[in-house]
């Protein structure tokens, strides 16, 4: 946009891409508040490039707008669009399907496709020389008009009649912002690129215009909803819900014209801390007046408000527990004030003892979800999504999916992923996480010819009469709860400090909208709109050599760290870089059991903690029985001697020392591929990227001589091939 310091990054919006739309004829039929930003995207890029647009809003100008028109139709700098010709020189047509000024052979291609594009889905068809982008909502033509950016060139190829609609209809990122600066956790919890964009300093930060280029960047990606602040709400945080509601509208008000909902997280203690209530009991009728109350109020001033997320008894978060109710009493609280609204209230499952006694070989937190939640199933209102974990623990590199998302048929449940990289190199390693999301998204716990996780989270997978993991029933018609990432996205110029990190984001939400797609692929959209062509010396090798670093970054970053699926061996606190026994004494629940003669974590039923009998089969049976259990997660389900022989055929200590040696060597093949750029891609991201690939060799060498020496210390066996060991 133009108002935004041009020192911030374009990401995947830069004005090249929009190159071939800006060349059309484009005619646009509709209204809405959503039909004028699309409306504005065209004309900017008409303006640069040299085509037409005309915009005719068709339909009855008496009728509501699908969203609240209380702020002018932004973007609000866009410059008068140029007009086209007379229809008959229109090569693209732009128009809600109830348009009644829809040309003859826009309605001939619009018949292809009888079936409900929904509030989101677009038709796209080709004839001759025109193009039809089509849509029942106005929301449709806005992910079209970016489906069209992405084609480039293509998009205005003959096609046959596509119709796009998203697999998930919640897509979601959390920001973990702080209001005030945190004494422990800063401004963004778990952040890596520089500040909020949302607040500075115990204050709202007032540059809006950055917020509306960043809901301009979520709509090119399929992500519609944002909330925007940490799920740890801590005092000045809490007053957002009341009078620091006026904040959280400023940003609803930007990020509306992009179809991006905003969401606020909320402290359960609420009704107390801002209230003055003397408890926060959900069987209480003062404190349900009260949250009431505050609801109704949020929707006075923000009507399309998404709903609160709430983190309850959860590392110290108040919650139910205190009052002797349950989540499912507590979250139905929130949802039945939302609900009049068409609210909803993410109610997270991130609930584990924290204050566990590590001599305890009893409790395991990566049974804490299921063991909590699992029984509640059915106990939720409809307007409850259950935000889970995609691991048992908690983001690290690798983990087994969470068991609770096959459990709990009768309950909206959302994936909740973390694209900052907390866990995976904190945006100073390159980690992409689109595989990880695909493999996790991909994964069917009821067997290969079961549903997917990705059907859990769109709904498909479940039936409200309880049943999960069949066809049939209500199989489909309820709604899902969604993906949910935690956002990697700071005031940095490059937006996510690593500017290779935006990719995560990118794919997060393409993921979001069709957990099919290959991530590979998605990567390859991501190079081919961020880096154009146009603005690299050759685009062939910059293309090839993205890939080369990126696609399987995420394996090469779990090879130097924590092995087969033990996780953490994090540095605690910041969690960055290894300490391999920082944790295994603490009362967090994150333990490796290394000693001299084996490692991992005993979660059979047989010997263990019984974690293995929290899956469906055929996976409860897989994990519990150590010749089948996949490598990967070894040491995630048991403990075994340092000479276990895996299935690839190495024993578990040489397979510890080959991969962190290998690692460390793919780094440095990333890095010496990365140094071909110099003086092919804008010199500041490369300088940024190369000064971040230093820091992951020096890194990563460290992860393996920490994690090689630890267990060569604990084991006495020398690597086979006689590399160095400190
Ligand atoms: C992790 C992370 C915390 C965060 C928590 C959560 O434990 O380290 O910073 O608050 O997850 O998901 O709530």
């Amino acid at each position: 946009m133009s108002d935004v310091a041009p020192t911030v990054h374009p990401a995947w919006l830069p004005a090249e891409a929009f190159g071939p739309l800006g060349r059309r004829h484009t005619m646009a039929h509709g209204t809405g508040l959503l039909v004028d930003t699309v409306v504005g995207e065209v004309a900017r890029a008409c303006a640069r490039y040299g085509g037409t647009v005309r915009h005719t809003p068709a339909g009855d100008p008496a009728a509501p707008a699908p969203h609240p028109t209380t702020v002018p139709s932004p973007p609000d700098r866009t410059p008068a669009p140029p007009v086209a010709e007379p229809d008959g020189d229109v090569d693209l047509l732009l128009a809600l399907r109830d348009a009644p000024t829809l040309p003859a052979w826009a309605r001939r291609l619009a018949a292809g496709a009888a079936t409900p594009l929904g509030d989101e889905g677009f038709l796209l068809a080709g004839a001759g020389e025109r193009t039809l982008l089509l849509a029942d909502a106005p929301a449709g033509l806005l992910y079209g008009l970016f489906h069209l950016v992405r084609l480039g060139r293509a998009a205005f190829d003959a096609r046959p009649v596509e119709c796009h609609r998203p697999a998930l209809a919640l897509r979601m990122l959390d920001h973990w912002d702080n209001v005030d600066v945190h004494p422990v956790t800063g401004q963004v919890e778990r952040g890596y690129a520089g500040g909020s964009i949302f607040w500075r300093d115990g204050a709202a930060r007032g540059d809006l215009a950055r917020v509306r280029e960043y809901g301009r960047l979520l709509a090119a990606c399929g992500v519609n909803a944002v909330a925007v602040n940490n799920v740890n709400v801590h005092a000045t945080e809490a007053r957002l819900l009341t009078e620091r509601l006026g904040d959280v509208a400023a940003i609803a008000d930007v990020l509306r014209p992009y179809g991006v909902r905003v969401h606020l997280s909320v402290t359960f203690a609420a009704p107390v801390v801002l209230g003055g209530l003397p408890n926060a009991d959900p069987l209480d009728a003062a404190v349900r007046a009260w949250w009431a109350d505050a609801t109704r109020r949020v929707y006075d001033r923000i009507p399309d408000f998404g709903g609160y997320l709430v983190k309850a008894d959860s590392e110290g978060q108040p919650g139910p527990f205190t009052y002797g109710r349950d989540h499912a009493d507590g979250a139905n609280l929130l949802a039945a004030t939302l609900a009049p609204f068409g609210g909803v209230v993410h109610w997270r499952a991130f609930v584990y003892d924290h204050r566990q006694d590590w001599r305890d070989r009893s409790t395991d937190r990566a049974r804490a979800a299921f063991d909590h939640f699992a029984p509640l199933d059915g106990r939720f209102r409809e307007n409850v999504v259950l935000q889970v974990k995609h691991g048992p623990i908690d983001f690290q590199v690798r983990e087994p999916v969470s068991p609770v998302l096959a459990a709990m048929p009768a309950t909206r449940l959302a994936v909740e992923v973390q694209v900052t990289q907390e866990y995976t190199g904190q945006q100073r390693h390159v980690c992409y996480l689109g595989p990880w999301w695909s493999e996790i998204l991909g994964f069917a716990p009821w067997g290969p010819d079961g549903p997917t996780v990705a059907d859990v989270a769109a709904g498909t997978a479940r039936t409200r009469d309880g049943r999960t993991g069949e066809a049939g029933g209500s199989r489909g018609q309820t709604p899902g709860g969604g993906l949910v990432g935690v956002s990697n996205v700071g005031a940095d110029p490059f937006w996510t400090g690593h500017p290779l990190a935006q990719a995560n984001l990118y794919a997060f939400g393409r993921l979001a909208w069709d957990p099919g797609l290959d991530p590979v692929a998605v990567l390859d959209e991501w190079i081919g709109l961020t880096f154009p062509p146009s603005t690299t010396g050759e685009p062939g090798l910059v293309r090839r050599t993205l890939h080369a670093v990126l696609d399987g970054s995420w394996w090469t970053y779990e090879r130097y760290t924590a092995p087969l699926g033990v996780g953490f061996m994090v540095r605690p606190g910041h969690h960055y870089g290894p300490d391999v026994d920082g944790y295994e004494y603490t009362p967090w629940g994150t333990y490796h059991f290394a000693d001299r003669d084996g490692v991992g974590v005993d979660r059979t039923r047989a010997t263990g903690t019984g974690f293995t009998g929290q899956f469906p089969r055929p996976w409860s049976e897989r994990y519990e029985d150590l010749d089948r259990c996949p490598d990967e997660l070894l040491l995630f389900f048991h403990h075994v001697p340092y000479g276990h022989r895996l299935r690839s055929g190495r024993t578990v200590i040489q397979h510890i020392y080959d991969t962190h040696f290998a690692g460390v060597e793919q780094v440095e093949a990333m890095r010496g591929q990365w140094r071909r750029l110099a003086g092919l891609v804008d010199p500041a991201l490369y300088a940024r990227v190369s000064e971040r690939l230093d820091e992951q060799r020096r890194c990563a060498a460290e992860w393996r001589d920490q994690i090689n020496s630890y267990f060569f210390r604990k084991s006495g066996v020398p690597d086979e091939h006689g590399r160095r060991i400190w």
